[in-house]
């Protein structure tokens, strides 16, 4: 497959992915466990727009833009519990579902009609133990109805009842290309040769759920009882087995989301990869959120404080600084285009759908991403 390099560099592209991918199909914002609480709350922003996830009293998770309705000032920032949110810049107070509560000096400025005035609400679900928003407050889908199906894949990990160990972002060029590194295990043994180490397979197989995509080496987890990709071939029988094993791997859910699993200090982990577009068509975020699948005691968090170091290394020294290298010399116009070869399905499989995601009516959105594979 054969793509061109403007994928990466256009302006104009960089617009309509975030108009027609971004704003149109559920995004996952955070691990469920990342707002542990009622009024537990995290910031973040996709393609420039700032988001504020929130608990309610009730356990409800809602996505609002973070925004004051009175100027436009960032209501929080960070990471944290509010029972209510006062804006820094004249201070009005809106609650957890972005509702607006109180104007300052309210005699002073004028009649307001509050209710007209709540923060903008995004479409947003909560499944699998993810957060998944639509980033259109306009929209009238329902995200769930939009998963396809991954969510019920997925939903074997039980993720929301893991632990949220660290998080970290690290800045990158486009997102694609942050996200392409995600996508193969090609370059594992060569650009990884010090850290994975050189006698890593550079094989994988790919298996498709809609746009969605689970990666695994084809020899298994080191230890399972059988090999993974027996399980995923279809040639054993799956009934009475543990689930753990057809759950190894790595998950990439549509557009730029991926779950890497495995073991450390003897308790299940997963790293949830988030990467989002910056507000430029050359700059992404890659978000790394690491979970457990129990309370760790102290010894295994120290074995997990050193694999999130590890990942940030490989990460952050290693694919995003390869990624903006590729993304300075895209931006020459002297390269014109890039290939991904047969064993780089992984790749050809995420650029594909992206323009089917792309080119779709909005109104076509949830059958084509619920629908089986496209050959
Ligand atoms: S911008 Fe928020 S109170 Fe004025
Ligand atoms: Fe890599």
């Amino acid at each position: 497959m054969v793509l061109s390099a403007d994928h990466y560099t256009s302006a104009e592209r960089f617009e309509t992915e975030k108009r027609r991918v971004f704003q149109r199909v559920p995004l996952v914002l955070a691990a469920s466990c990342e707002l542990p609480g009622p009024g537990a709350y995290k910031t973040v922003a996709v393609a420039g727009i700032p988001v504020l996830l929130v608990r309610d009293r009730q356990g409800k998770a809602h996505a609002l833009l973070n925004a004051c309705t009175h100027r436009g000032a960032a209501v929080a920032t960070g990471c944290g519990s509010a029972v209510r949110f006062t804006c820094p810049y004249h201070g009005w107070t809106f609650g957890q579902d972005g509702t607006l509560l109180g104007v300052a000096s309210a005699a002073d400025f004028g009649t307001v009609d509050k209710a007209m005035l709540a923060m903008k609400r995004f479409p947003v679900t909560e499944r699998a133990g993810l957060i998944w928003a639509i980033l259109d407050p306009a929209s009238t889908q329902n995200p769930a109805d939009m998963l396809g199906g991954i969510d019920d894949l997925i939903a074997g990990f039980n993720l929301a009842d893991w632990t949220m160990i660290e998080n970290r972002t690290l800045p990158g060029p486009n997102w694609k290309l942050a996200f392409d590194a995600h996508l193969e295990f090609y370059h594992v043994p060569v650009l990884h040769r010090d850290t994975f180490g050189p006698e890593r397979s550079n094989r994988a197989f790919y298996f498709a759920q809609g746009p969605h995509q689970r990666v695994i080496a084809p020899q298994g987890r080191p230890g399972a009882l059988v090999p993974d990709d027996l399980y995923a071939l279809g040639r054993l029988p799956t009934s009475g087995e543990p689930l753990a094993p057809l759950l190894m791997g790595e998950w990439i859910l549509f557009p730029g989301t991926s779950i890497n699993t495995f073991y450390t200090g003897g308790i299940r982990c997963v790293l949830v990869s988030i990467v989002a577009p910056g507000a430029e068509v050359a700059t992404s975020t890659t978000t790394q959120t690491f979970l457990a699948e129990t309370q760790p005691d102290e010894e295994s968090r120290a074995a997990m404080s050193r694999m999130c170091a590890f990942l940030a290394h490989v990460v952050g020294d290693e694919d995003l600084p390869t990624s903006a290298f590729q993304q300075q010399v895209m931006a020459t116009g002297m390269l014109g285009e890039v290939r991904f070869g047969r064993n780089e399905g992984g790749l050809q499989h995420f650029h594909g759908w992206l323009d089917r995601v792309i080119a779709a009516d909005t109104s076509e959105l949830p059958s084509l991403l619920a629908a089986p594979c496209p050959q």
